[in-house]
């Protein structure tokens, strides 16, 4: 496991986007399995300047991402999908047919399940997965929990999760209860994961997962048995971390 302790949140997005494009210039027709949030939004921009400096070529690139929530449709503004259009895939030259979301409009979970694992399977897991981390260790919407689920299932919630993502909606009572998640195998097939977070507030989660014992109680700490995990953080959430 690489770690890299930086300055702030915008050093840690630099990081993250030169190790991206590095994937991308190696590999043009990387899989790259990509995440929401708060926290990859500085990467993306980083992605999408050097792709108008004439650097990065997004033309063979394919993409799976982490997560969308049950019920919200890609036109809404709330969606995961809406997210990454705005803040990737429609500034790049990246095929759309290229880029994979869970349907959060599939009403049957199975069904939905069903069909976002087959794509992940399809490509045989991403060449770089990029990650967020919750508050409670999460990593895609894989909450705490007795067992690890490995394969992409209908996620419920934690009133944690909840109130985090809260902020980002104008009535904490319009946030899903539900989403669609790749599981922790599928993640964990990634040939490279880089795993990016910042803030005093995440400090504990990090510390957790990666100096814990590895248990589903603290969904990313099983990236400490993957073979090529990059952790990219700044100051603050390394602050507990010995
Ligand atoms: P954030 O979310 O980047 O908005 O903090 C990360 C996560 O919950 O995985």
């Amino acid at each position: 496991m690489k770690m890299y302790r930086v300055k702030d949140y915008n050093a840690m997005s630099r990081k993250a986007a030169n190790i991206i494009a590095a994937q991308i210039i190696l590999k043009p027709d990387s899989v790259l399995g990509l995440a929401t949030g708060g926290s990859p939004v500085g990467t993306y921009e980083y992605l999408v300047q050097w792709y108008k400096d004439g650097d990065l070529d997004f033309s063979q690139v394919k993409t799976v991402n982490l997560d969308e929530y049950k019920g919200l449709s890609k036109d809404n503004d709330q969606s995961y999908f809406y997210f990454m259009d705005q803040h990737l895939f429609s500034k790049v030259n990246i095929d759309i047919k290229n880029t994979h979301i869970p349907d959060g409009t599939i009403e049957d979970s199975d069904e939905a399940c069903k069909r976002y694992n087959s794509i992940i399977e399809g490509f045989g897991g991403a060449d770089l997965q990029l990650l967020g981390i919750g508050h409670n260790g999460h990593i895609g919407f894989n909450e705490p929990d007795e067992m690890f689920i490995k394969e992409t299932h209908c996620a419920a919630l934690t009133d944690s999760t909840i109130e985090a993502n809260a902020r980002l909606f104008e009535n904490p009572d319009d946030v899903p209860r539900y989403a669609y998640t790749m599981g922790i195998q599928n993640i964990m097939q990634a040939k490279t994961i880089v795993l990016i977070a910042s803030g005093k507030d995440k400090a504990k989660a990090i510390k957790d997962a990666f100096t814990g014992p590895v248990t589903p109680a603290v969904p990313a700490s099983i990236l400490q048995l993957h073979p090529n995990v990059i952790v990219i953080g700044d100051e603050d959430v390394f602050s507990l971390y010995e």
